[in-house]
């Protein structure tokens, strides 16, 4: 008789996600007049820019000529994006990273989910709490974590660094040090970030304690402050203790396109072991690329004319975040995030719980948000909405908020 991966089993419930879609579905199913307004999970609404859909369109007659026609991709992914990232995301930063050191994937979810495959099953790793579910979900379906405690909503063999109002939403250096690190800012779901001198610290801290720093630099392209960095490889040390994730979902609107990448520098090993090779192992035996006219859409978004669609684009979403903030703040809630970041994390009035808050604002507003205990036990108390919803519906939720 097979077995299953009895580690499945040990996840709490379904994914954080998953699970509001259910509530969002059921509620609308009973009230089918009520008009919601999502400003839940980090989906964009805004259009691809115009020089996407040119790139997008141009790839898919080339595909439909046998002369210009493209199989399989690369196991890295093309050089043409490859060689436009490294320019666009590092060269620009002073950053240190080759072409051949960037692996291009369908999207940093699938990355960040599958690149504790390569770390060994009794590795440490330390979070951020709140934080992204996959990377602590993924290592649970890998057997890293231990056991839960359904009352802490903890697993044993995690170390947890809170981030709340009292620390800034920064995370501390853990008392325990772990193995694998994982960072992510600006922050998800918080919306704070860090500067660059403190993420030097993480830098040094990983060097000298032998640690890996996986981080999720997703939300750099709402970077509005001059002293956070862009990329972790800004900091002195970087290229021997960290990977980093790259997503062009929140950037340039490929929530359903799918394309993302993950640095892995060669100078990045355990003992005589390069984390690059077991990577490009790992992707070369698992995964056939993103595809070629995505790849190409892909390389749009470093072009001059893509560059300038997007910062407008993130800079409309970044109105929205301010809209949410501003208008929160008015109304009275405790409300952080949204400057670097489009996501405005506040603080639930009256006591309730973060899925109090939820049902509320479903009933009584009919918007949906995230409740922050879904990202983990220090997001208790607290809530997350997004700006990446329109301006229009925005506006109007932040109005049906305040007039409850
Ligand atoms: C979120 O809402 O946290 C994000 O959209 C999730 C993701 O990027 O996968």
């Amino acid at each position: 008789m097979f077995k299953v991966n009895e580690d499945y089993l040990k996840l709490p419930g379904s994914y954080l996600f998953s699970t509001i879609a259910k509530k969002v579905a059921a509620f609308s199913d009973a009230n089918p007049e009520k008009e919601l307004i999502r400003l839940g999970i980090g989906d964009v609404t805004q259009p691809l820019a115009p020089s996407i859909i040119e790139a997008l369109h141009g790839a898919v007659d080339e595909m439909g000529n046998a002369e210009t026609f493209h199989g399989y991709a690369p196991d890295l992914g093309y050089e043409f994006l490859r060689n436009a990232i490294v320019k666009g995301d590092y060269e620009s930063r002073g950053a240190d990273i080759a072409a051949d050191e960037i692996f291009v994937s369908d999207g940093a979810k699938c990355d960040s989910g599958n690149i504790q495959e390569i770390f060994a099953k009794d590795n440490k790793i330390a979070v951020c709490d709140p934080v992204y579910p996959v990377y602590v979900d993924t290592n649970v379906m890998a057997g890293r974590t231990g056991t839960y405690d359904p009352k802490k909503e903890t697993w044993s063999n995690v170390i947890y660094m809170p981030c709340t109002a009292e620390n800034n939403f920064a995370p501390d250096f853990p008392d325990e040090v772990p193995d694998i690190i994982y960072l992510c800012f600006p922050n998800n779901p918080t919306g704070s970030t860090i500067t660059k001198d403190q993420l030097q610290g993480w830098v040094d801290y990983a060097n000298k304690n032998g640690c890996v720093i996986i981080y999720d630099a997703a939300y750099e392209a709402y970077i509005s402050e001059d002293n956070v960095a862009h990329t972790i490889y800004e900091c002195q040390g970087a290229r021997t203790c960290a990977i980093e994730l790259k997503s062009f979902s929140k950037n340039a609107g490929f929530t359903g396109v799918r394309l993302g990448y993950t640095v892995i520098p060669k100078d990045l090993k355990a003992g005589d072991v390069m984390l690059h090779s077991l990577w490009a192992r790992r992707h070369g035996t698992k995964y056939n690329g993103a595809p070629y006219i995505v790849q190409r859409a892909g390389e749009a978004v470093y072009s001059e004319a893509g560059k300038a669609q997007l910062k407008e684009q993130v800079g409309y979403y970044m109105n929205n975040a301010k809209v949410i903030f501003e208008g929160l703040k008015n109304a009275g809630y405790t409300v952080s995030g949204g400057v670097n970041a489009p996501y405005i994390w506040l603080k639930t009035p009256d006591n309730m719980t973060s899925w109090e808050f939820f049902d509320f604002l479903l009933e009584k507003a009919n918007v949906v948000g995230t409740p922050g205990s879904g990202f983990g036990p220090s997001g208790e108390g607290y809530f997350r909405l997004t700006a990446f919803g329109s301006y229009d519906n925005t506006v109007a939720a932040i109005e049906r908020i305040k007039n409850i």
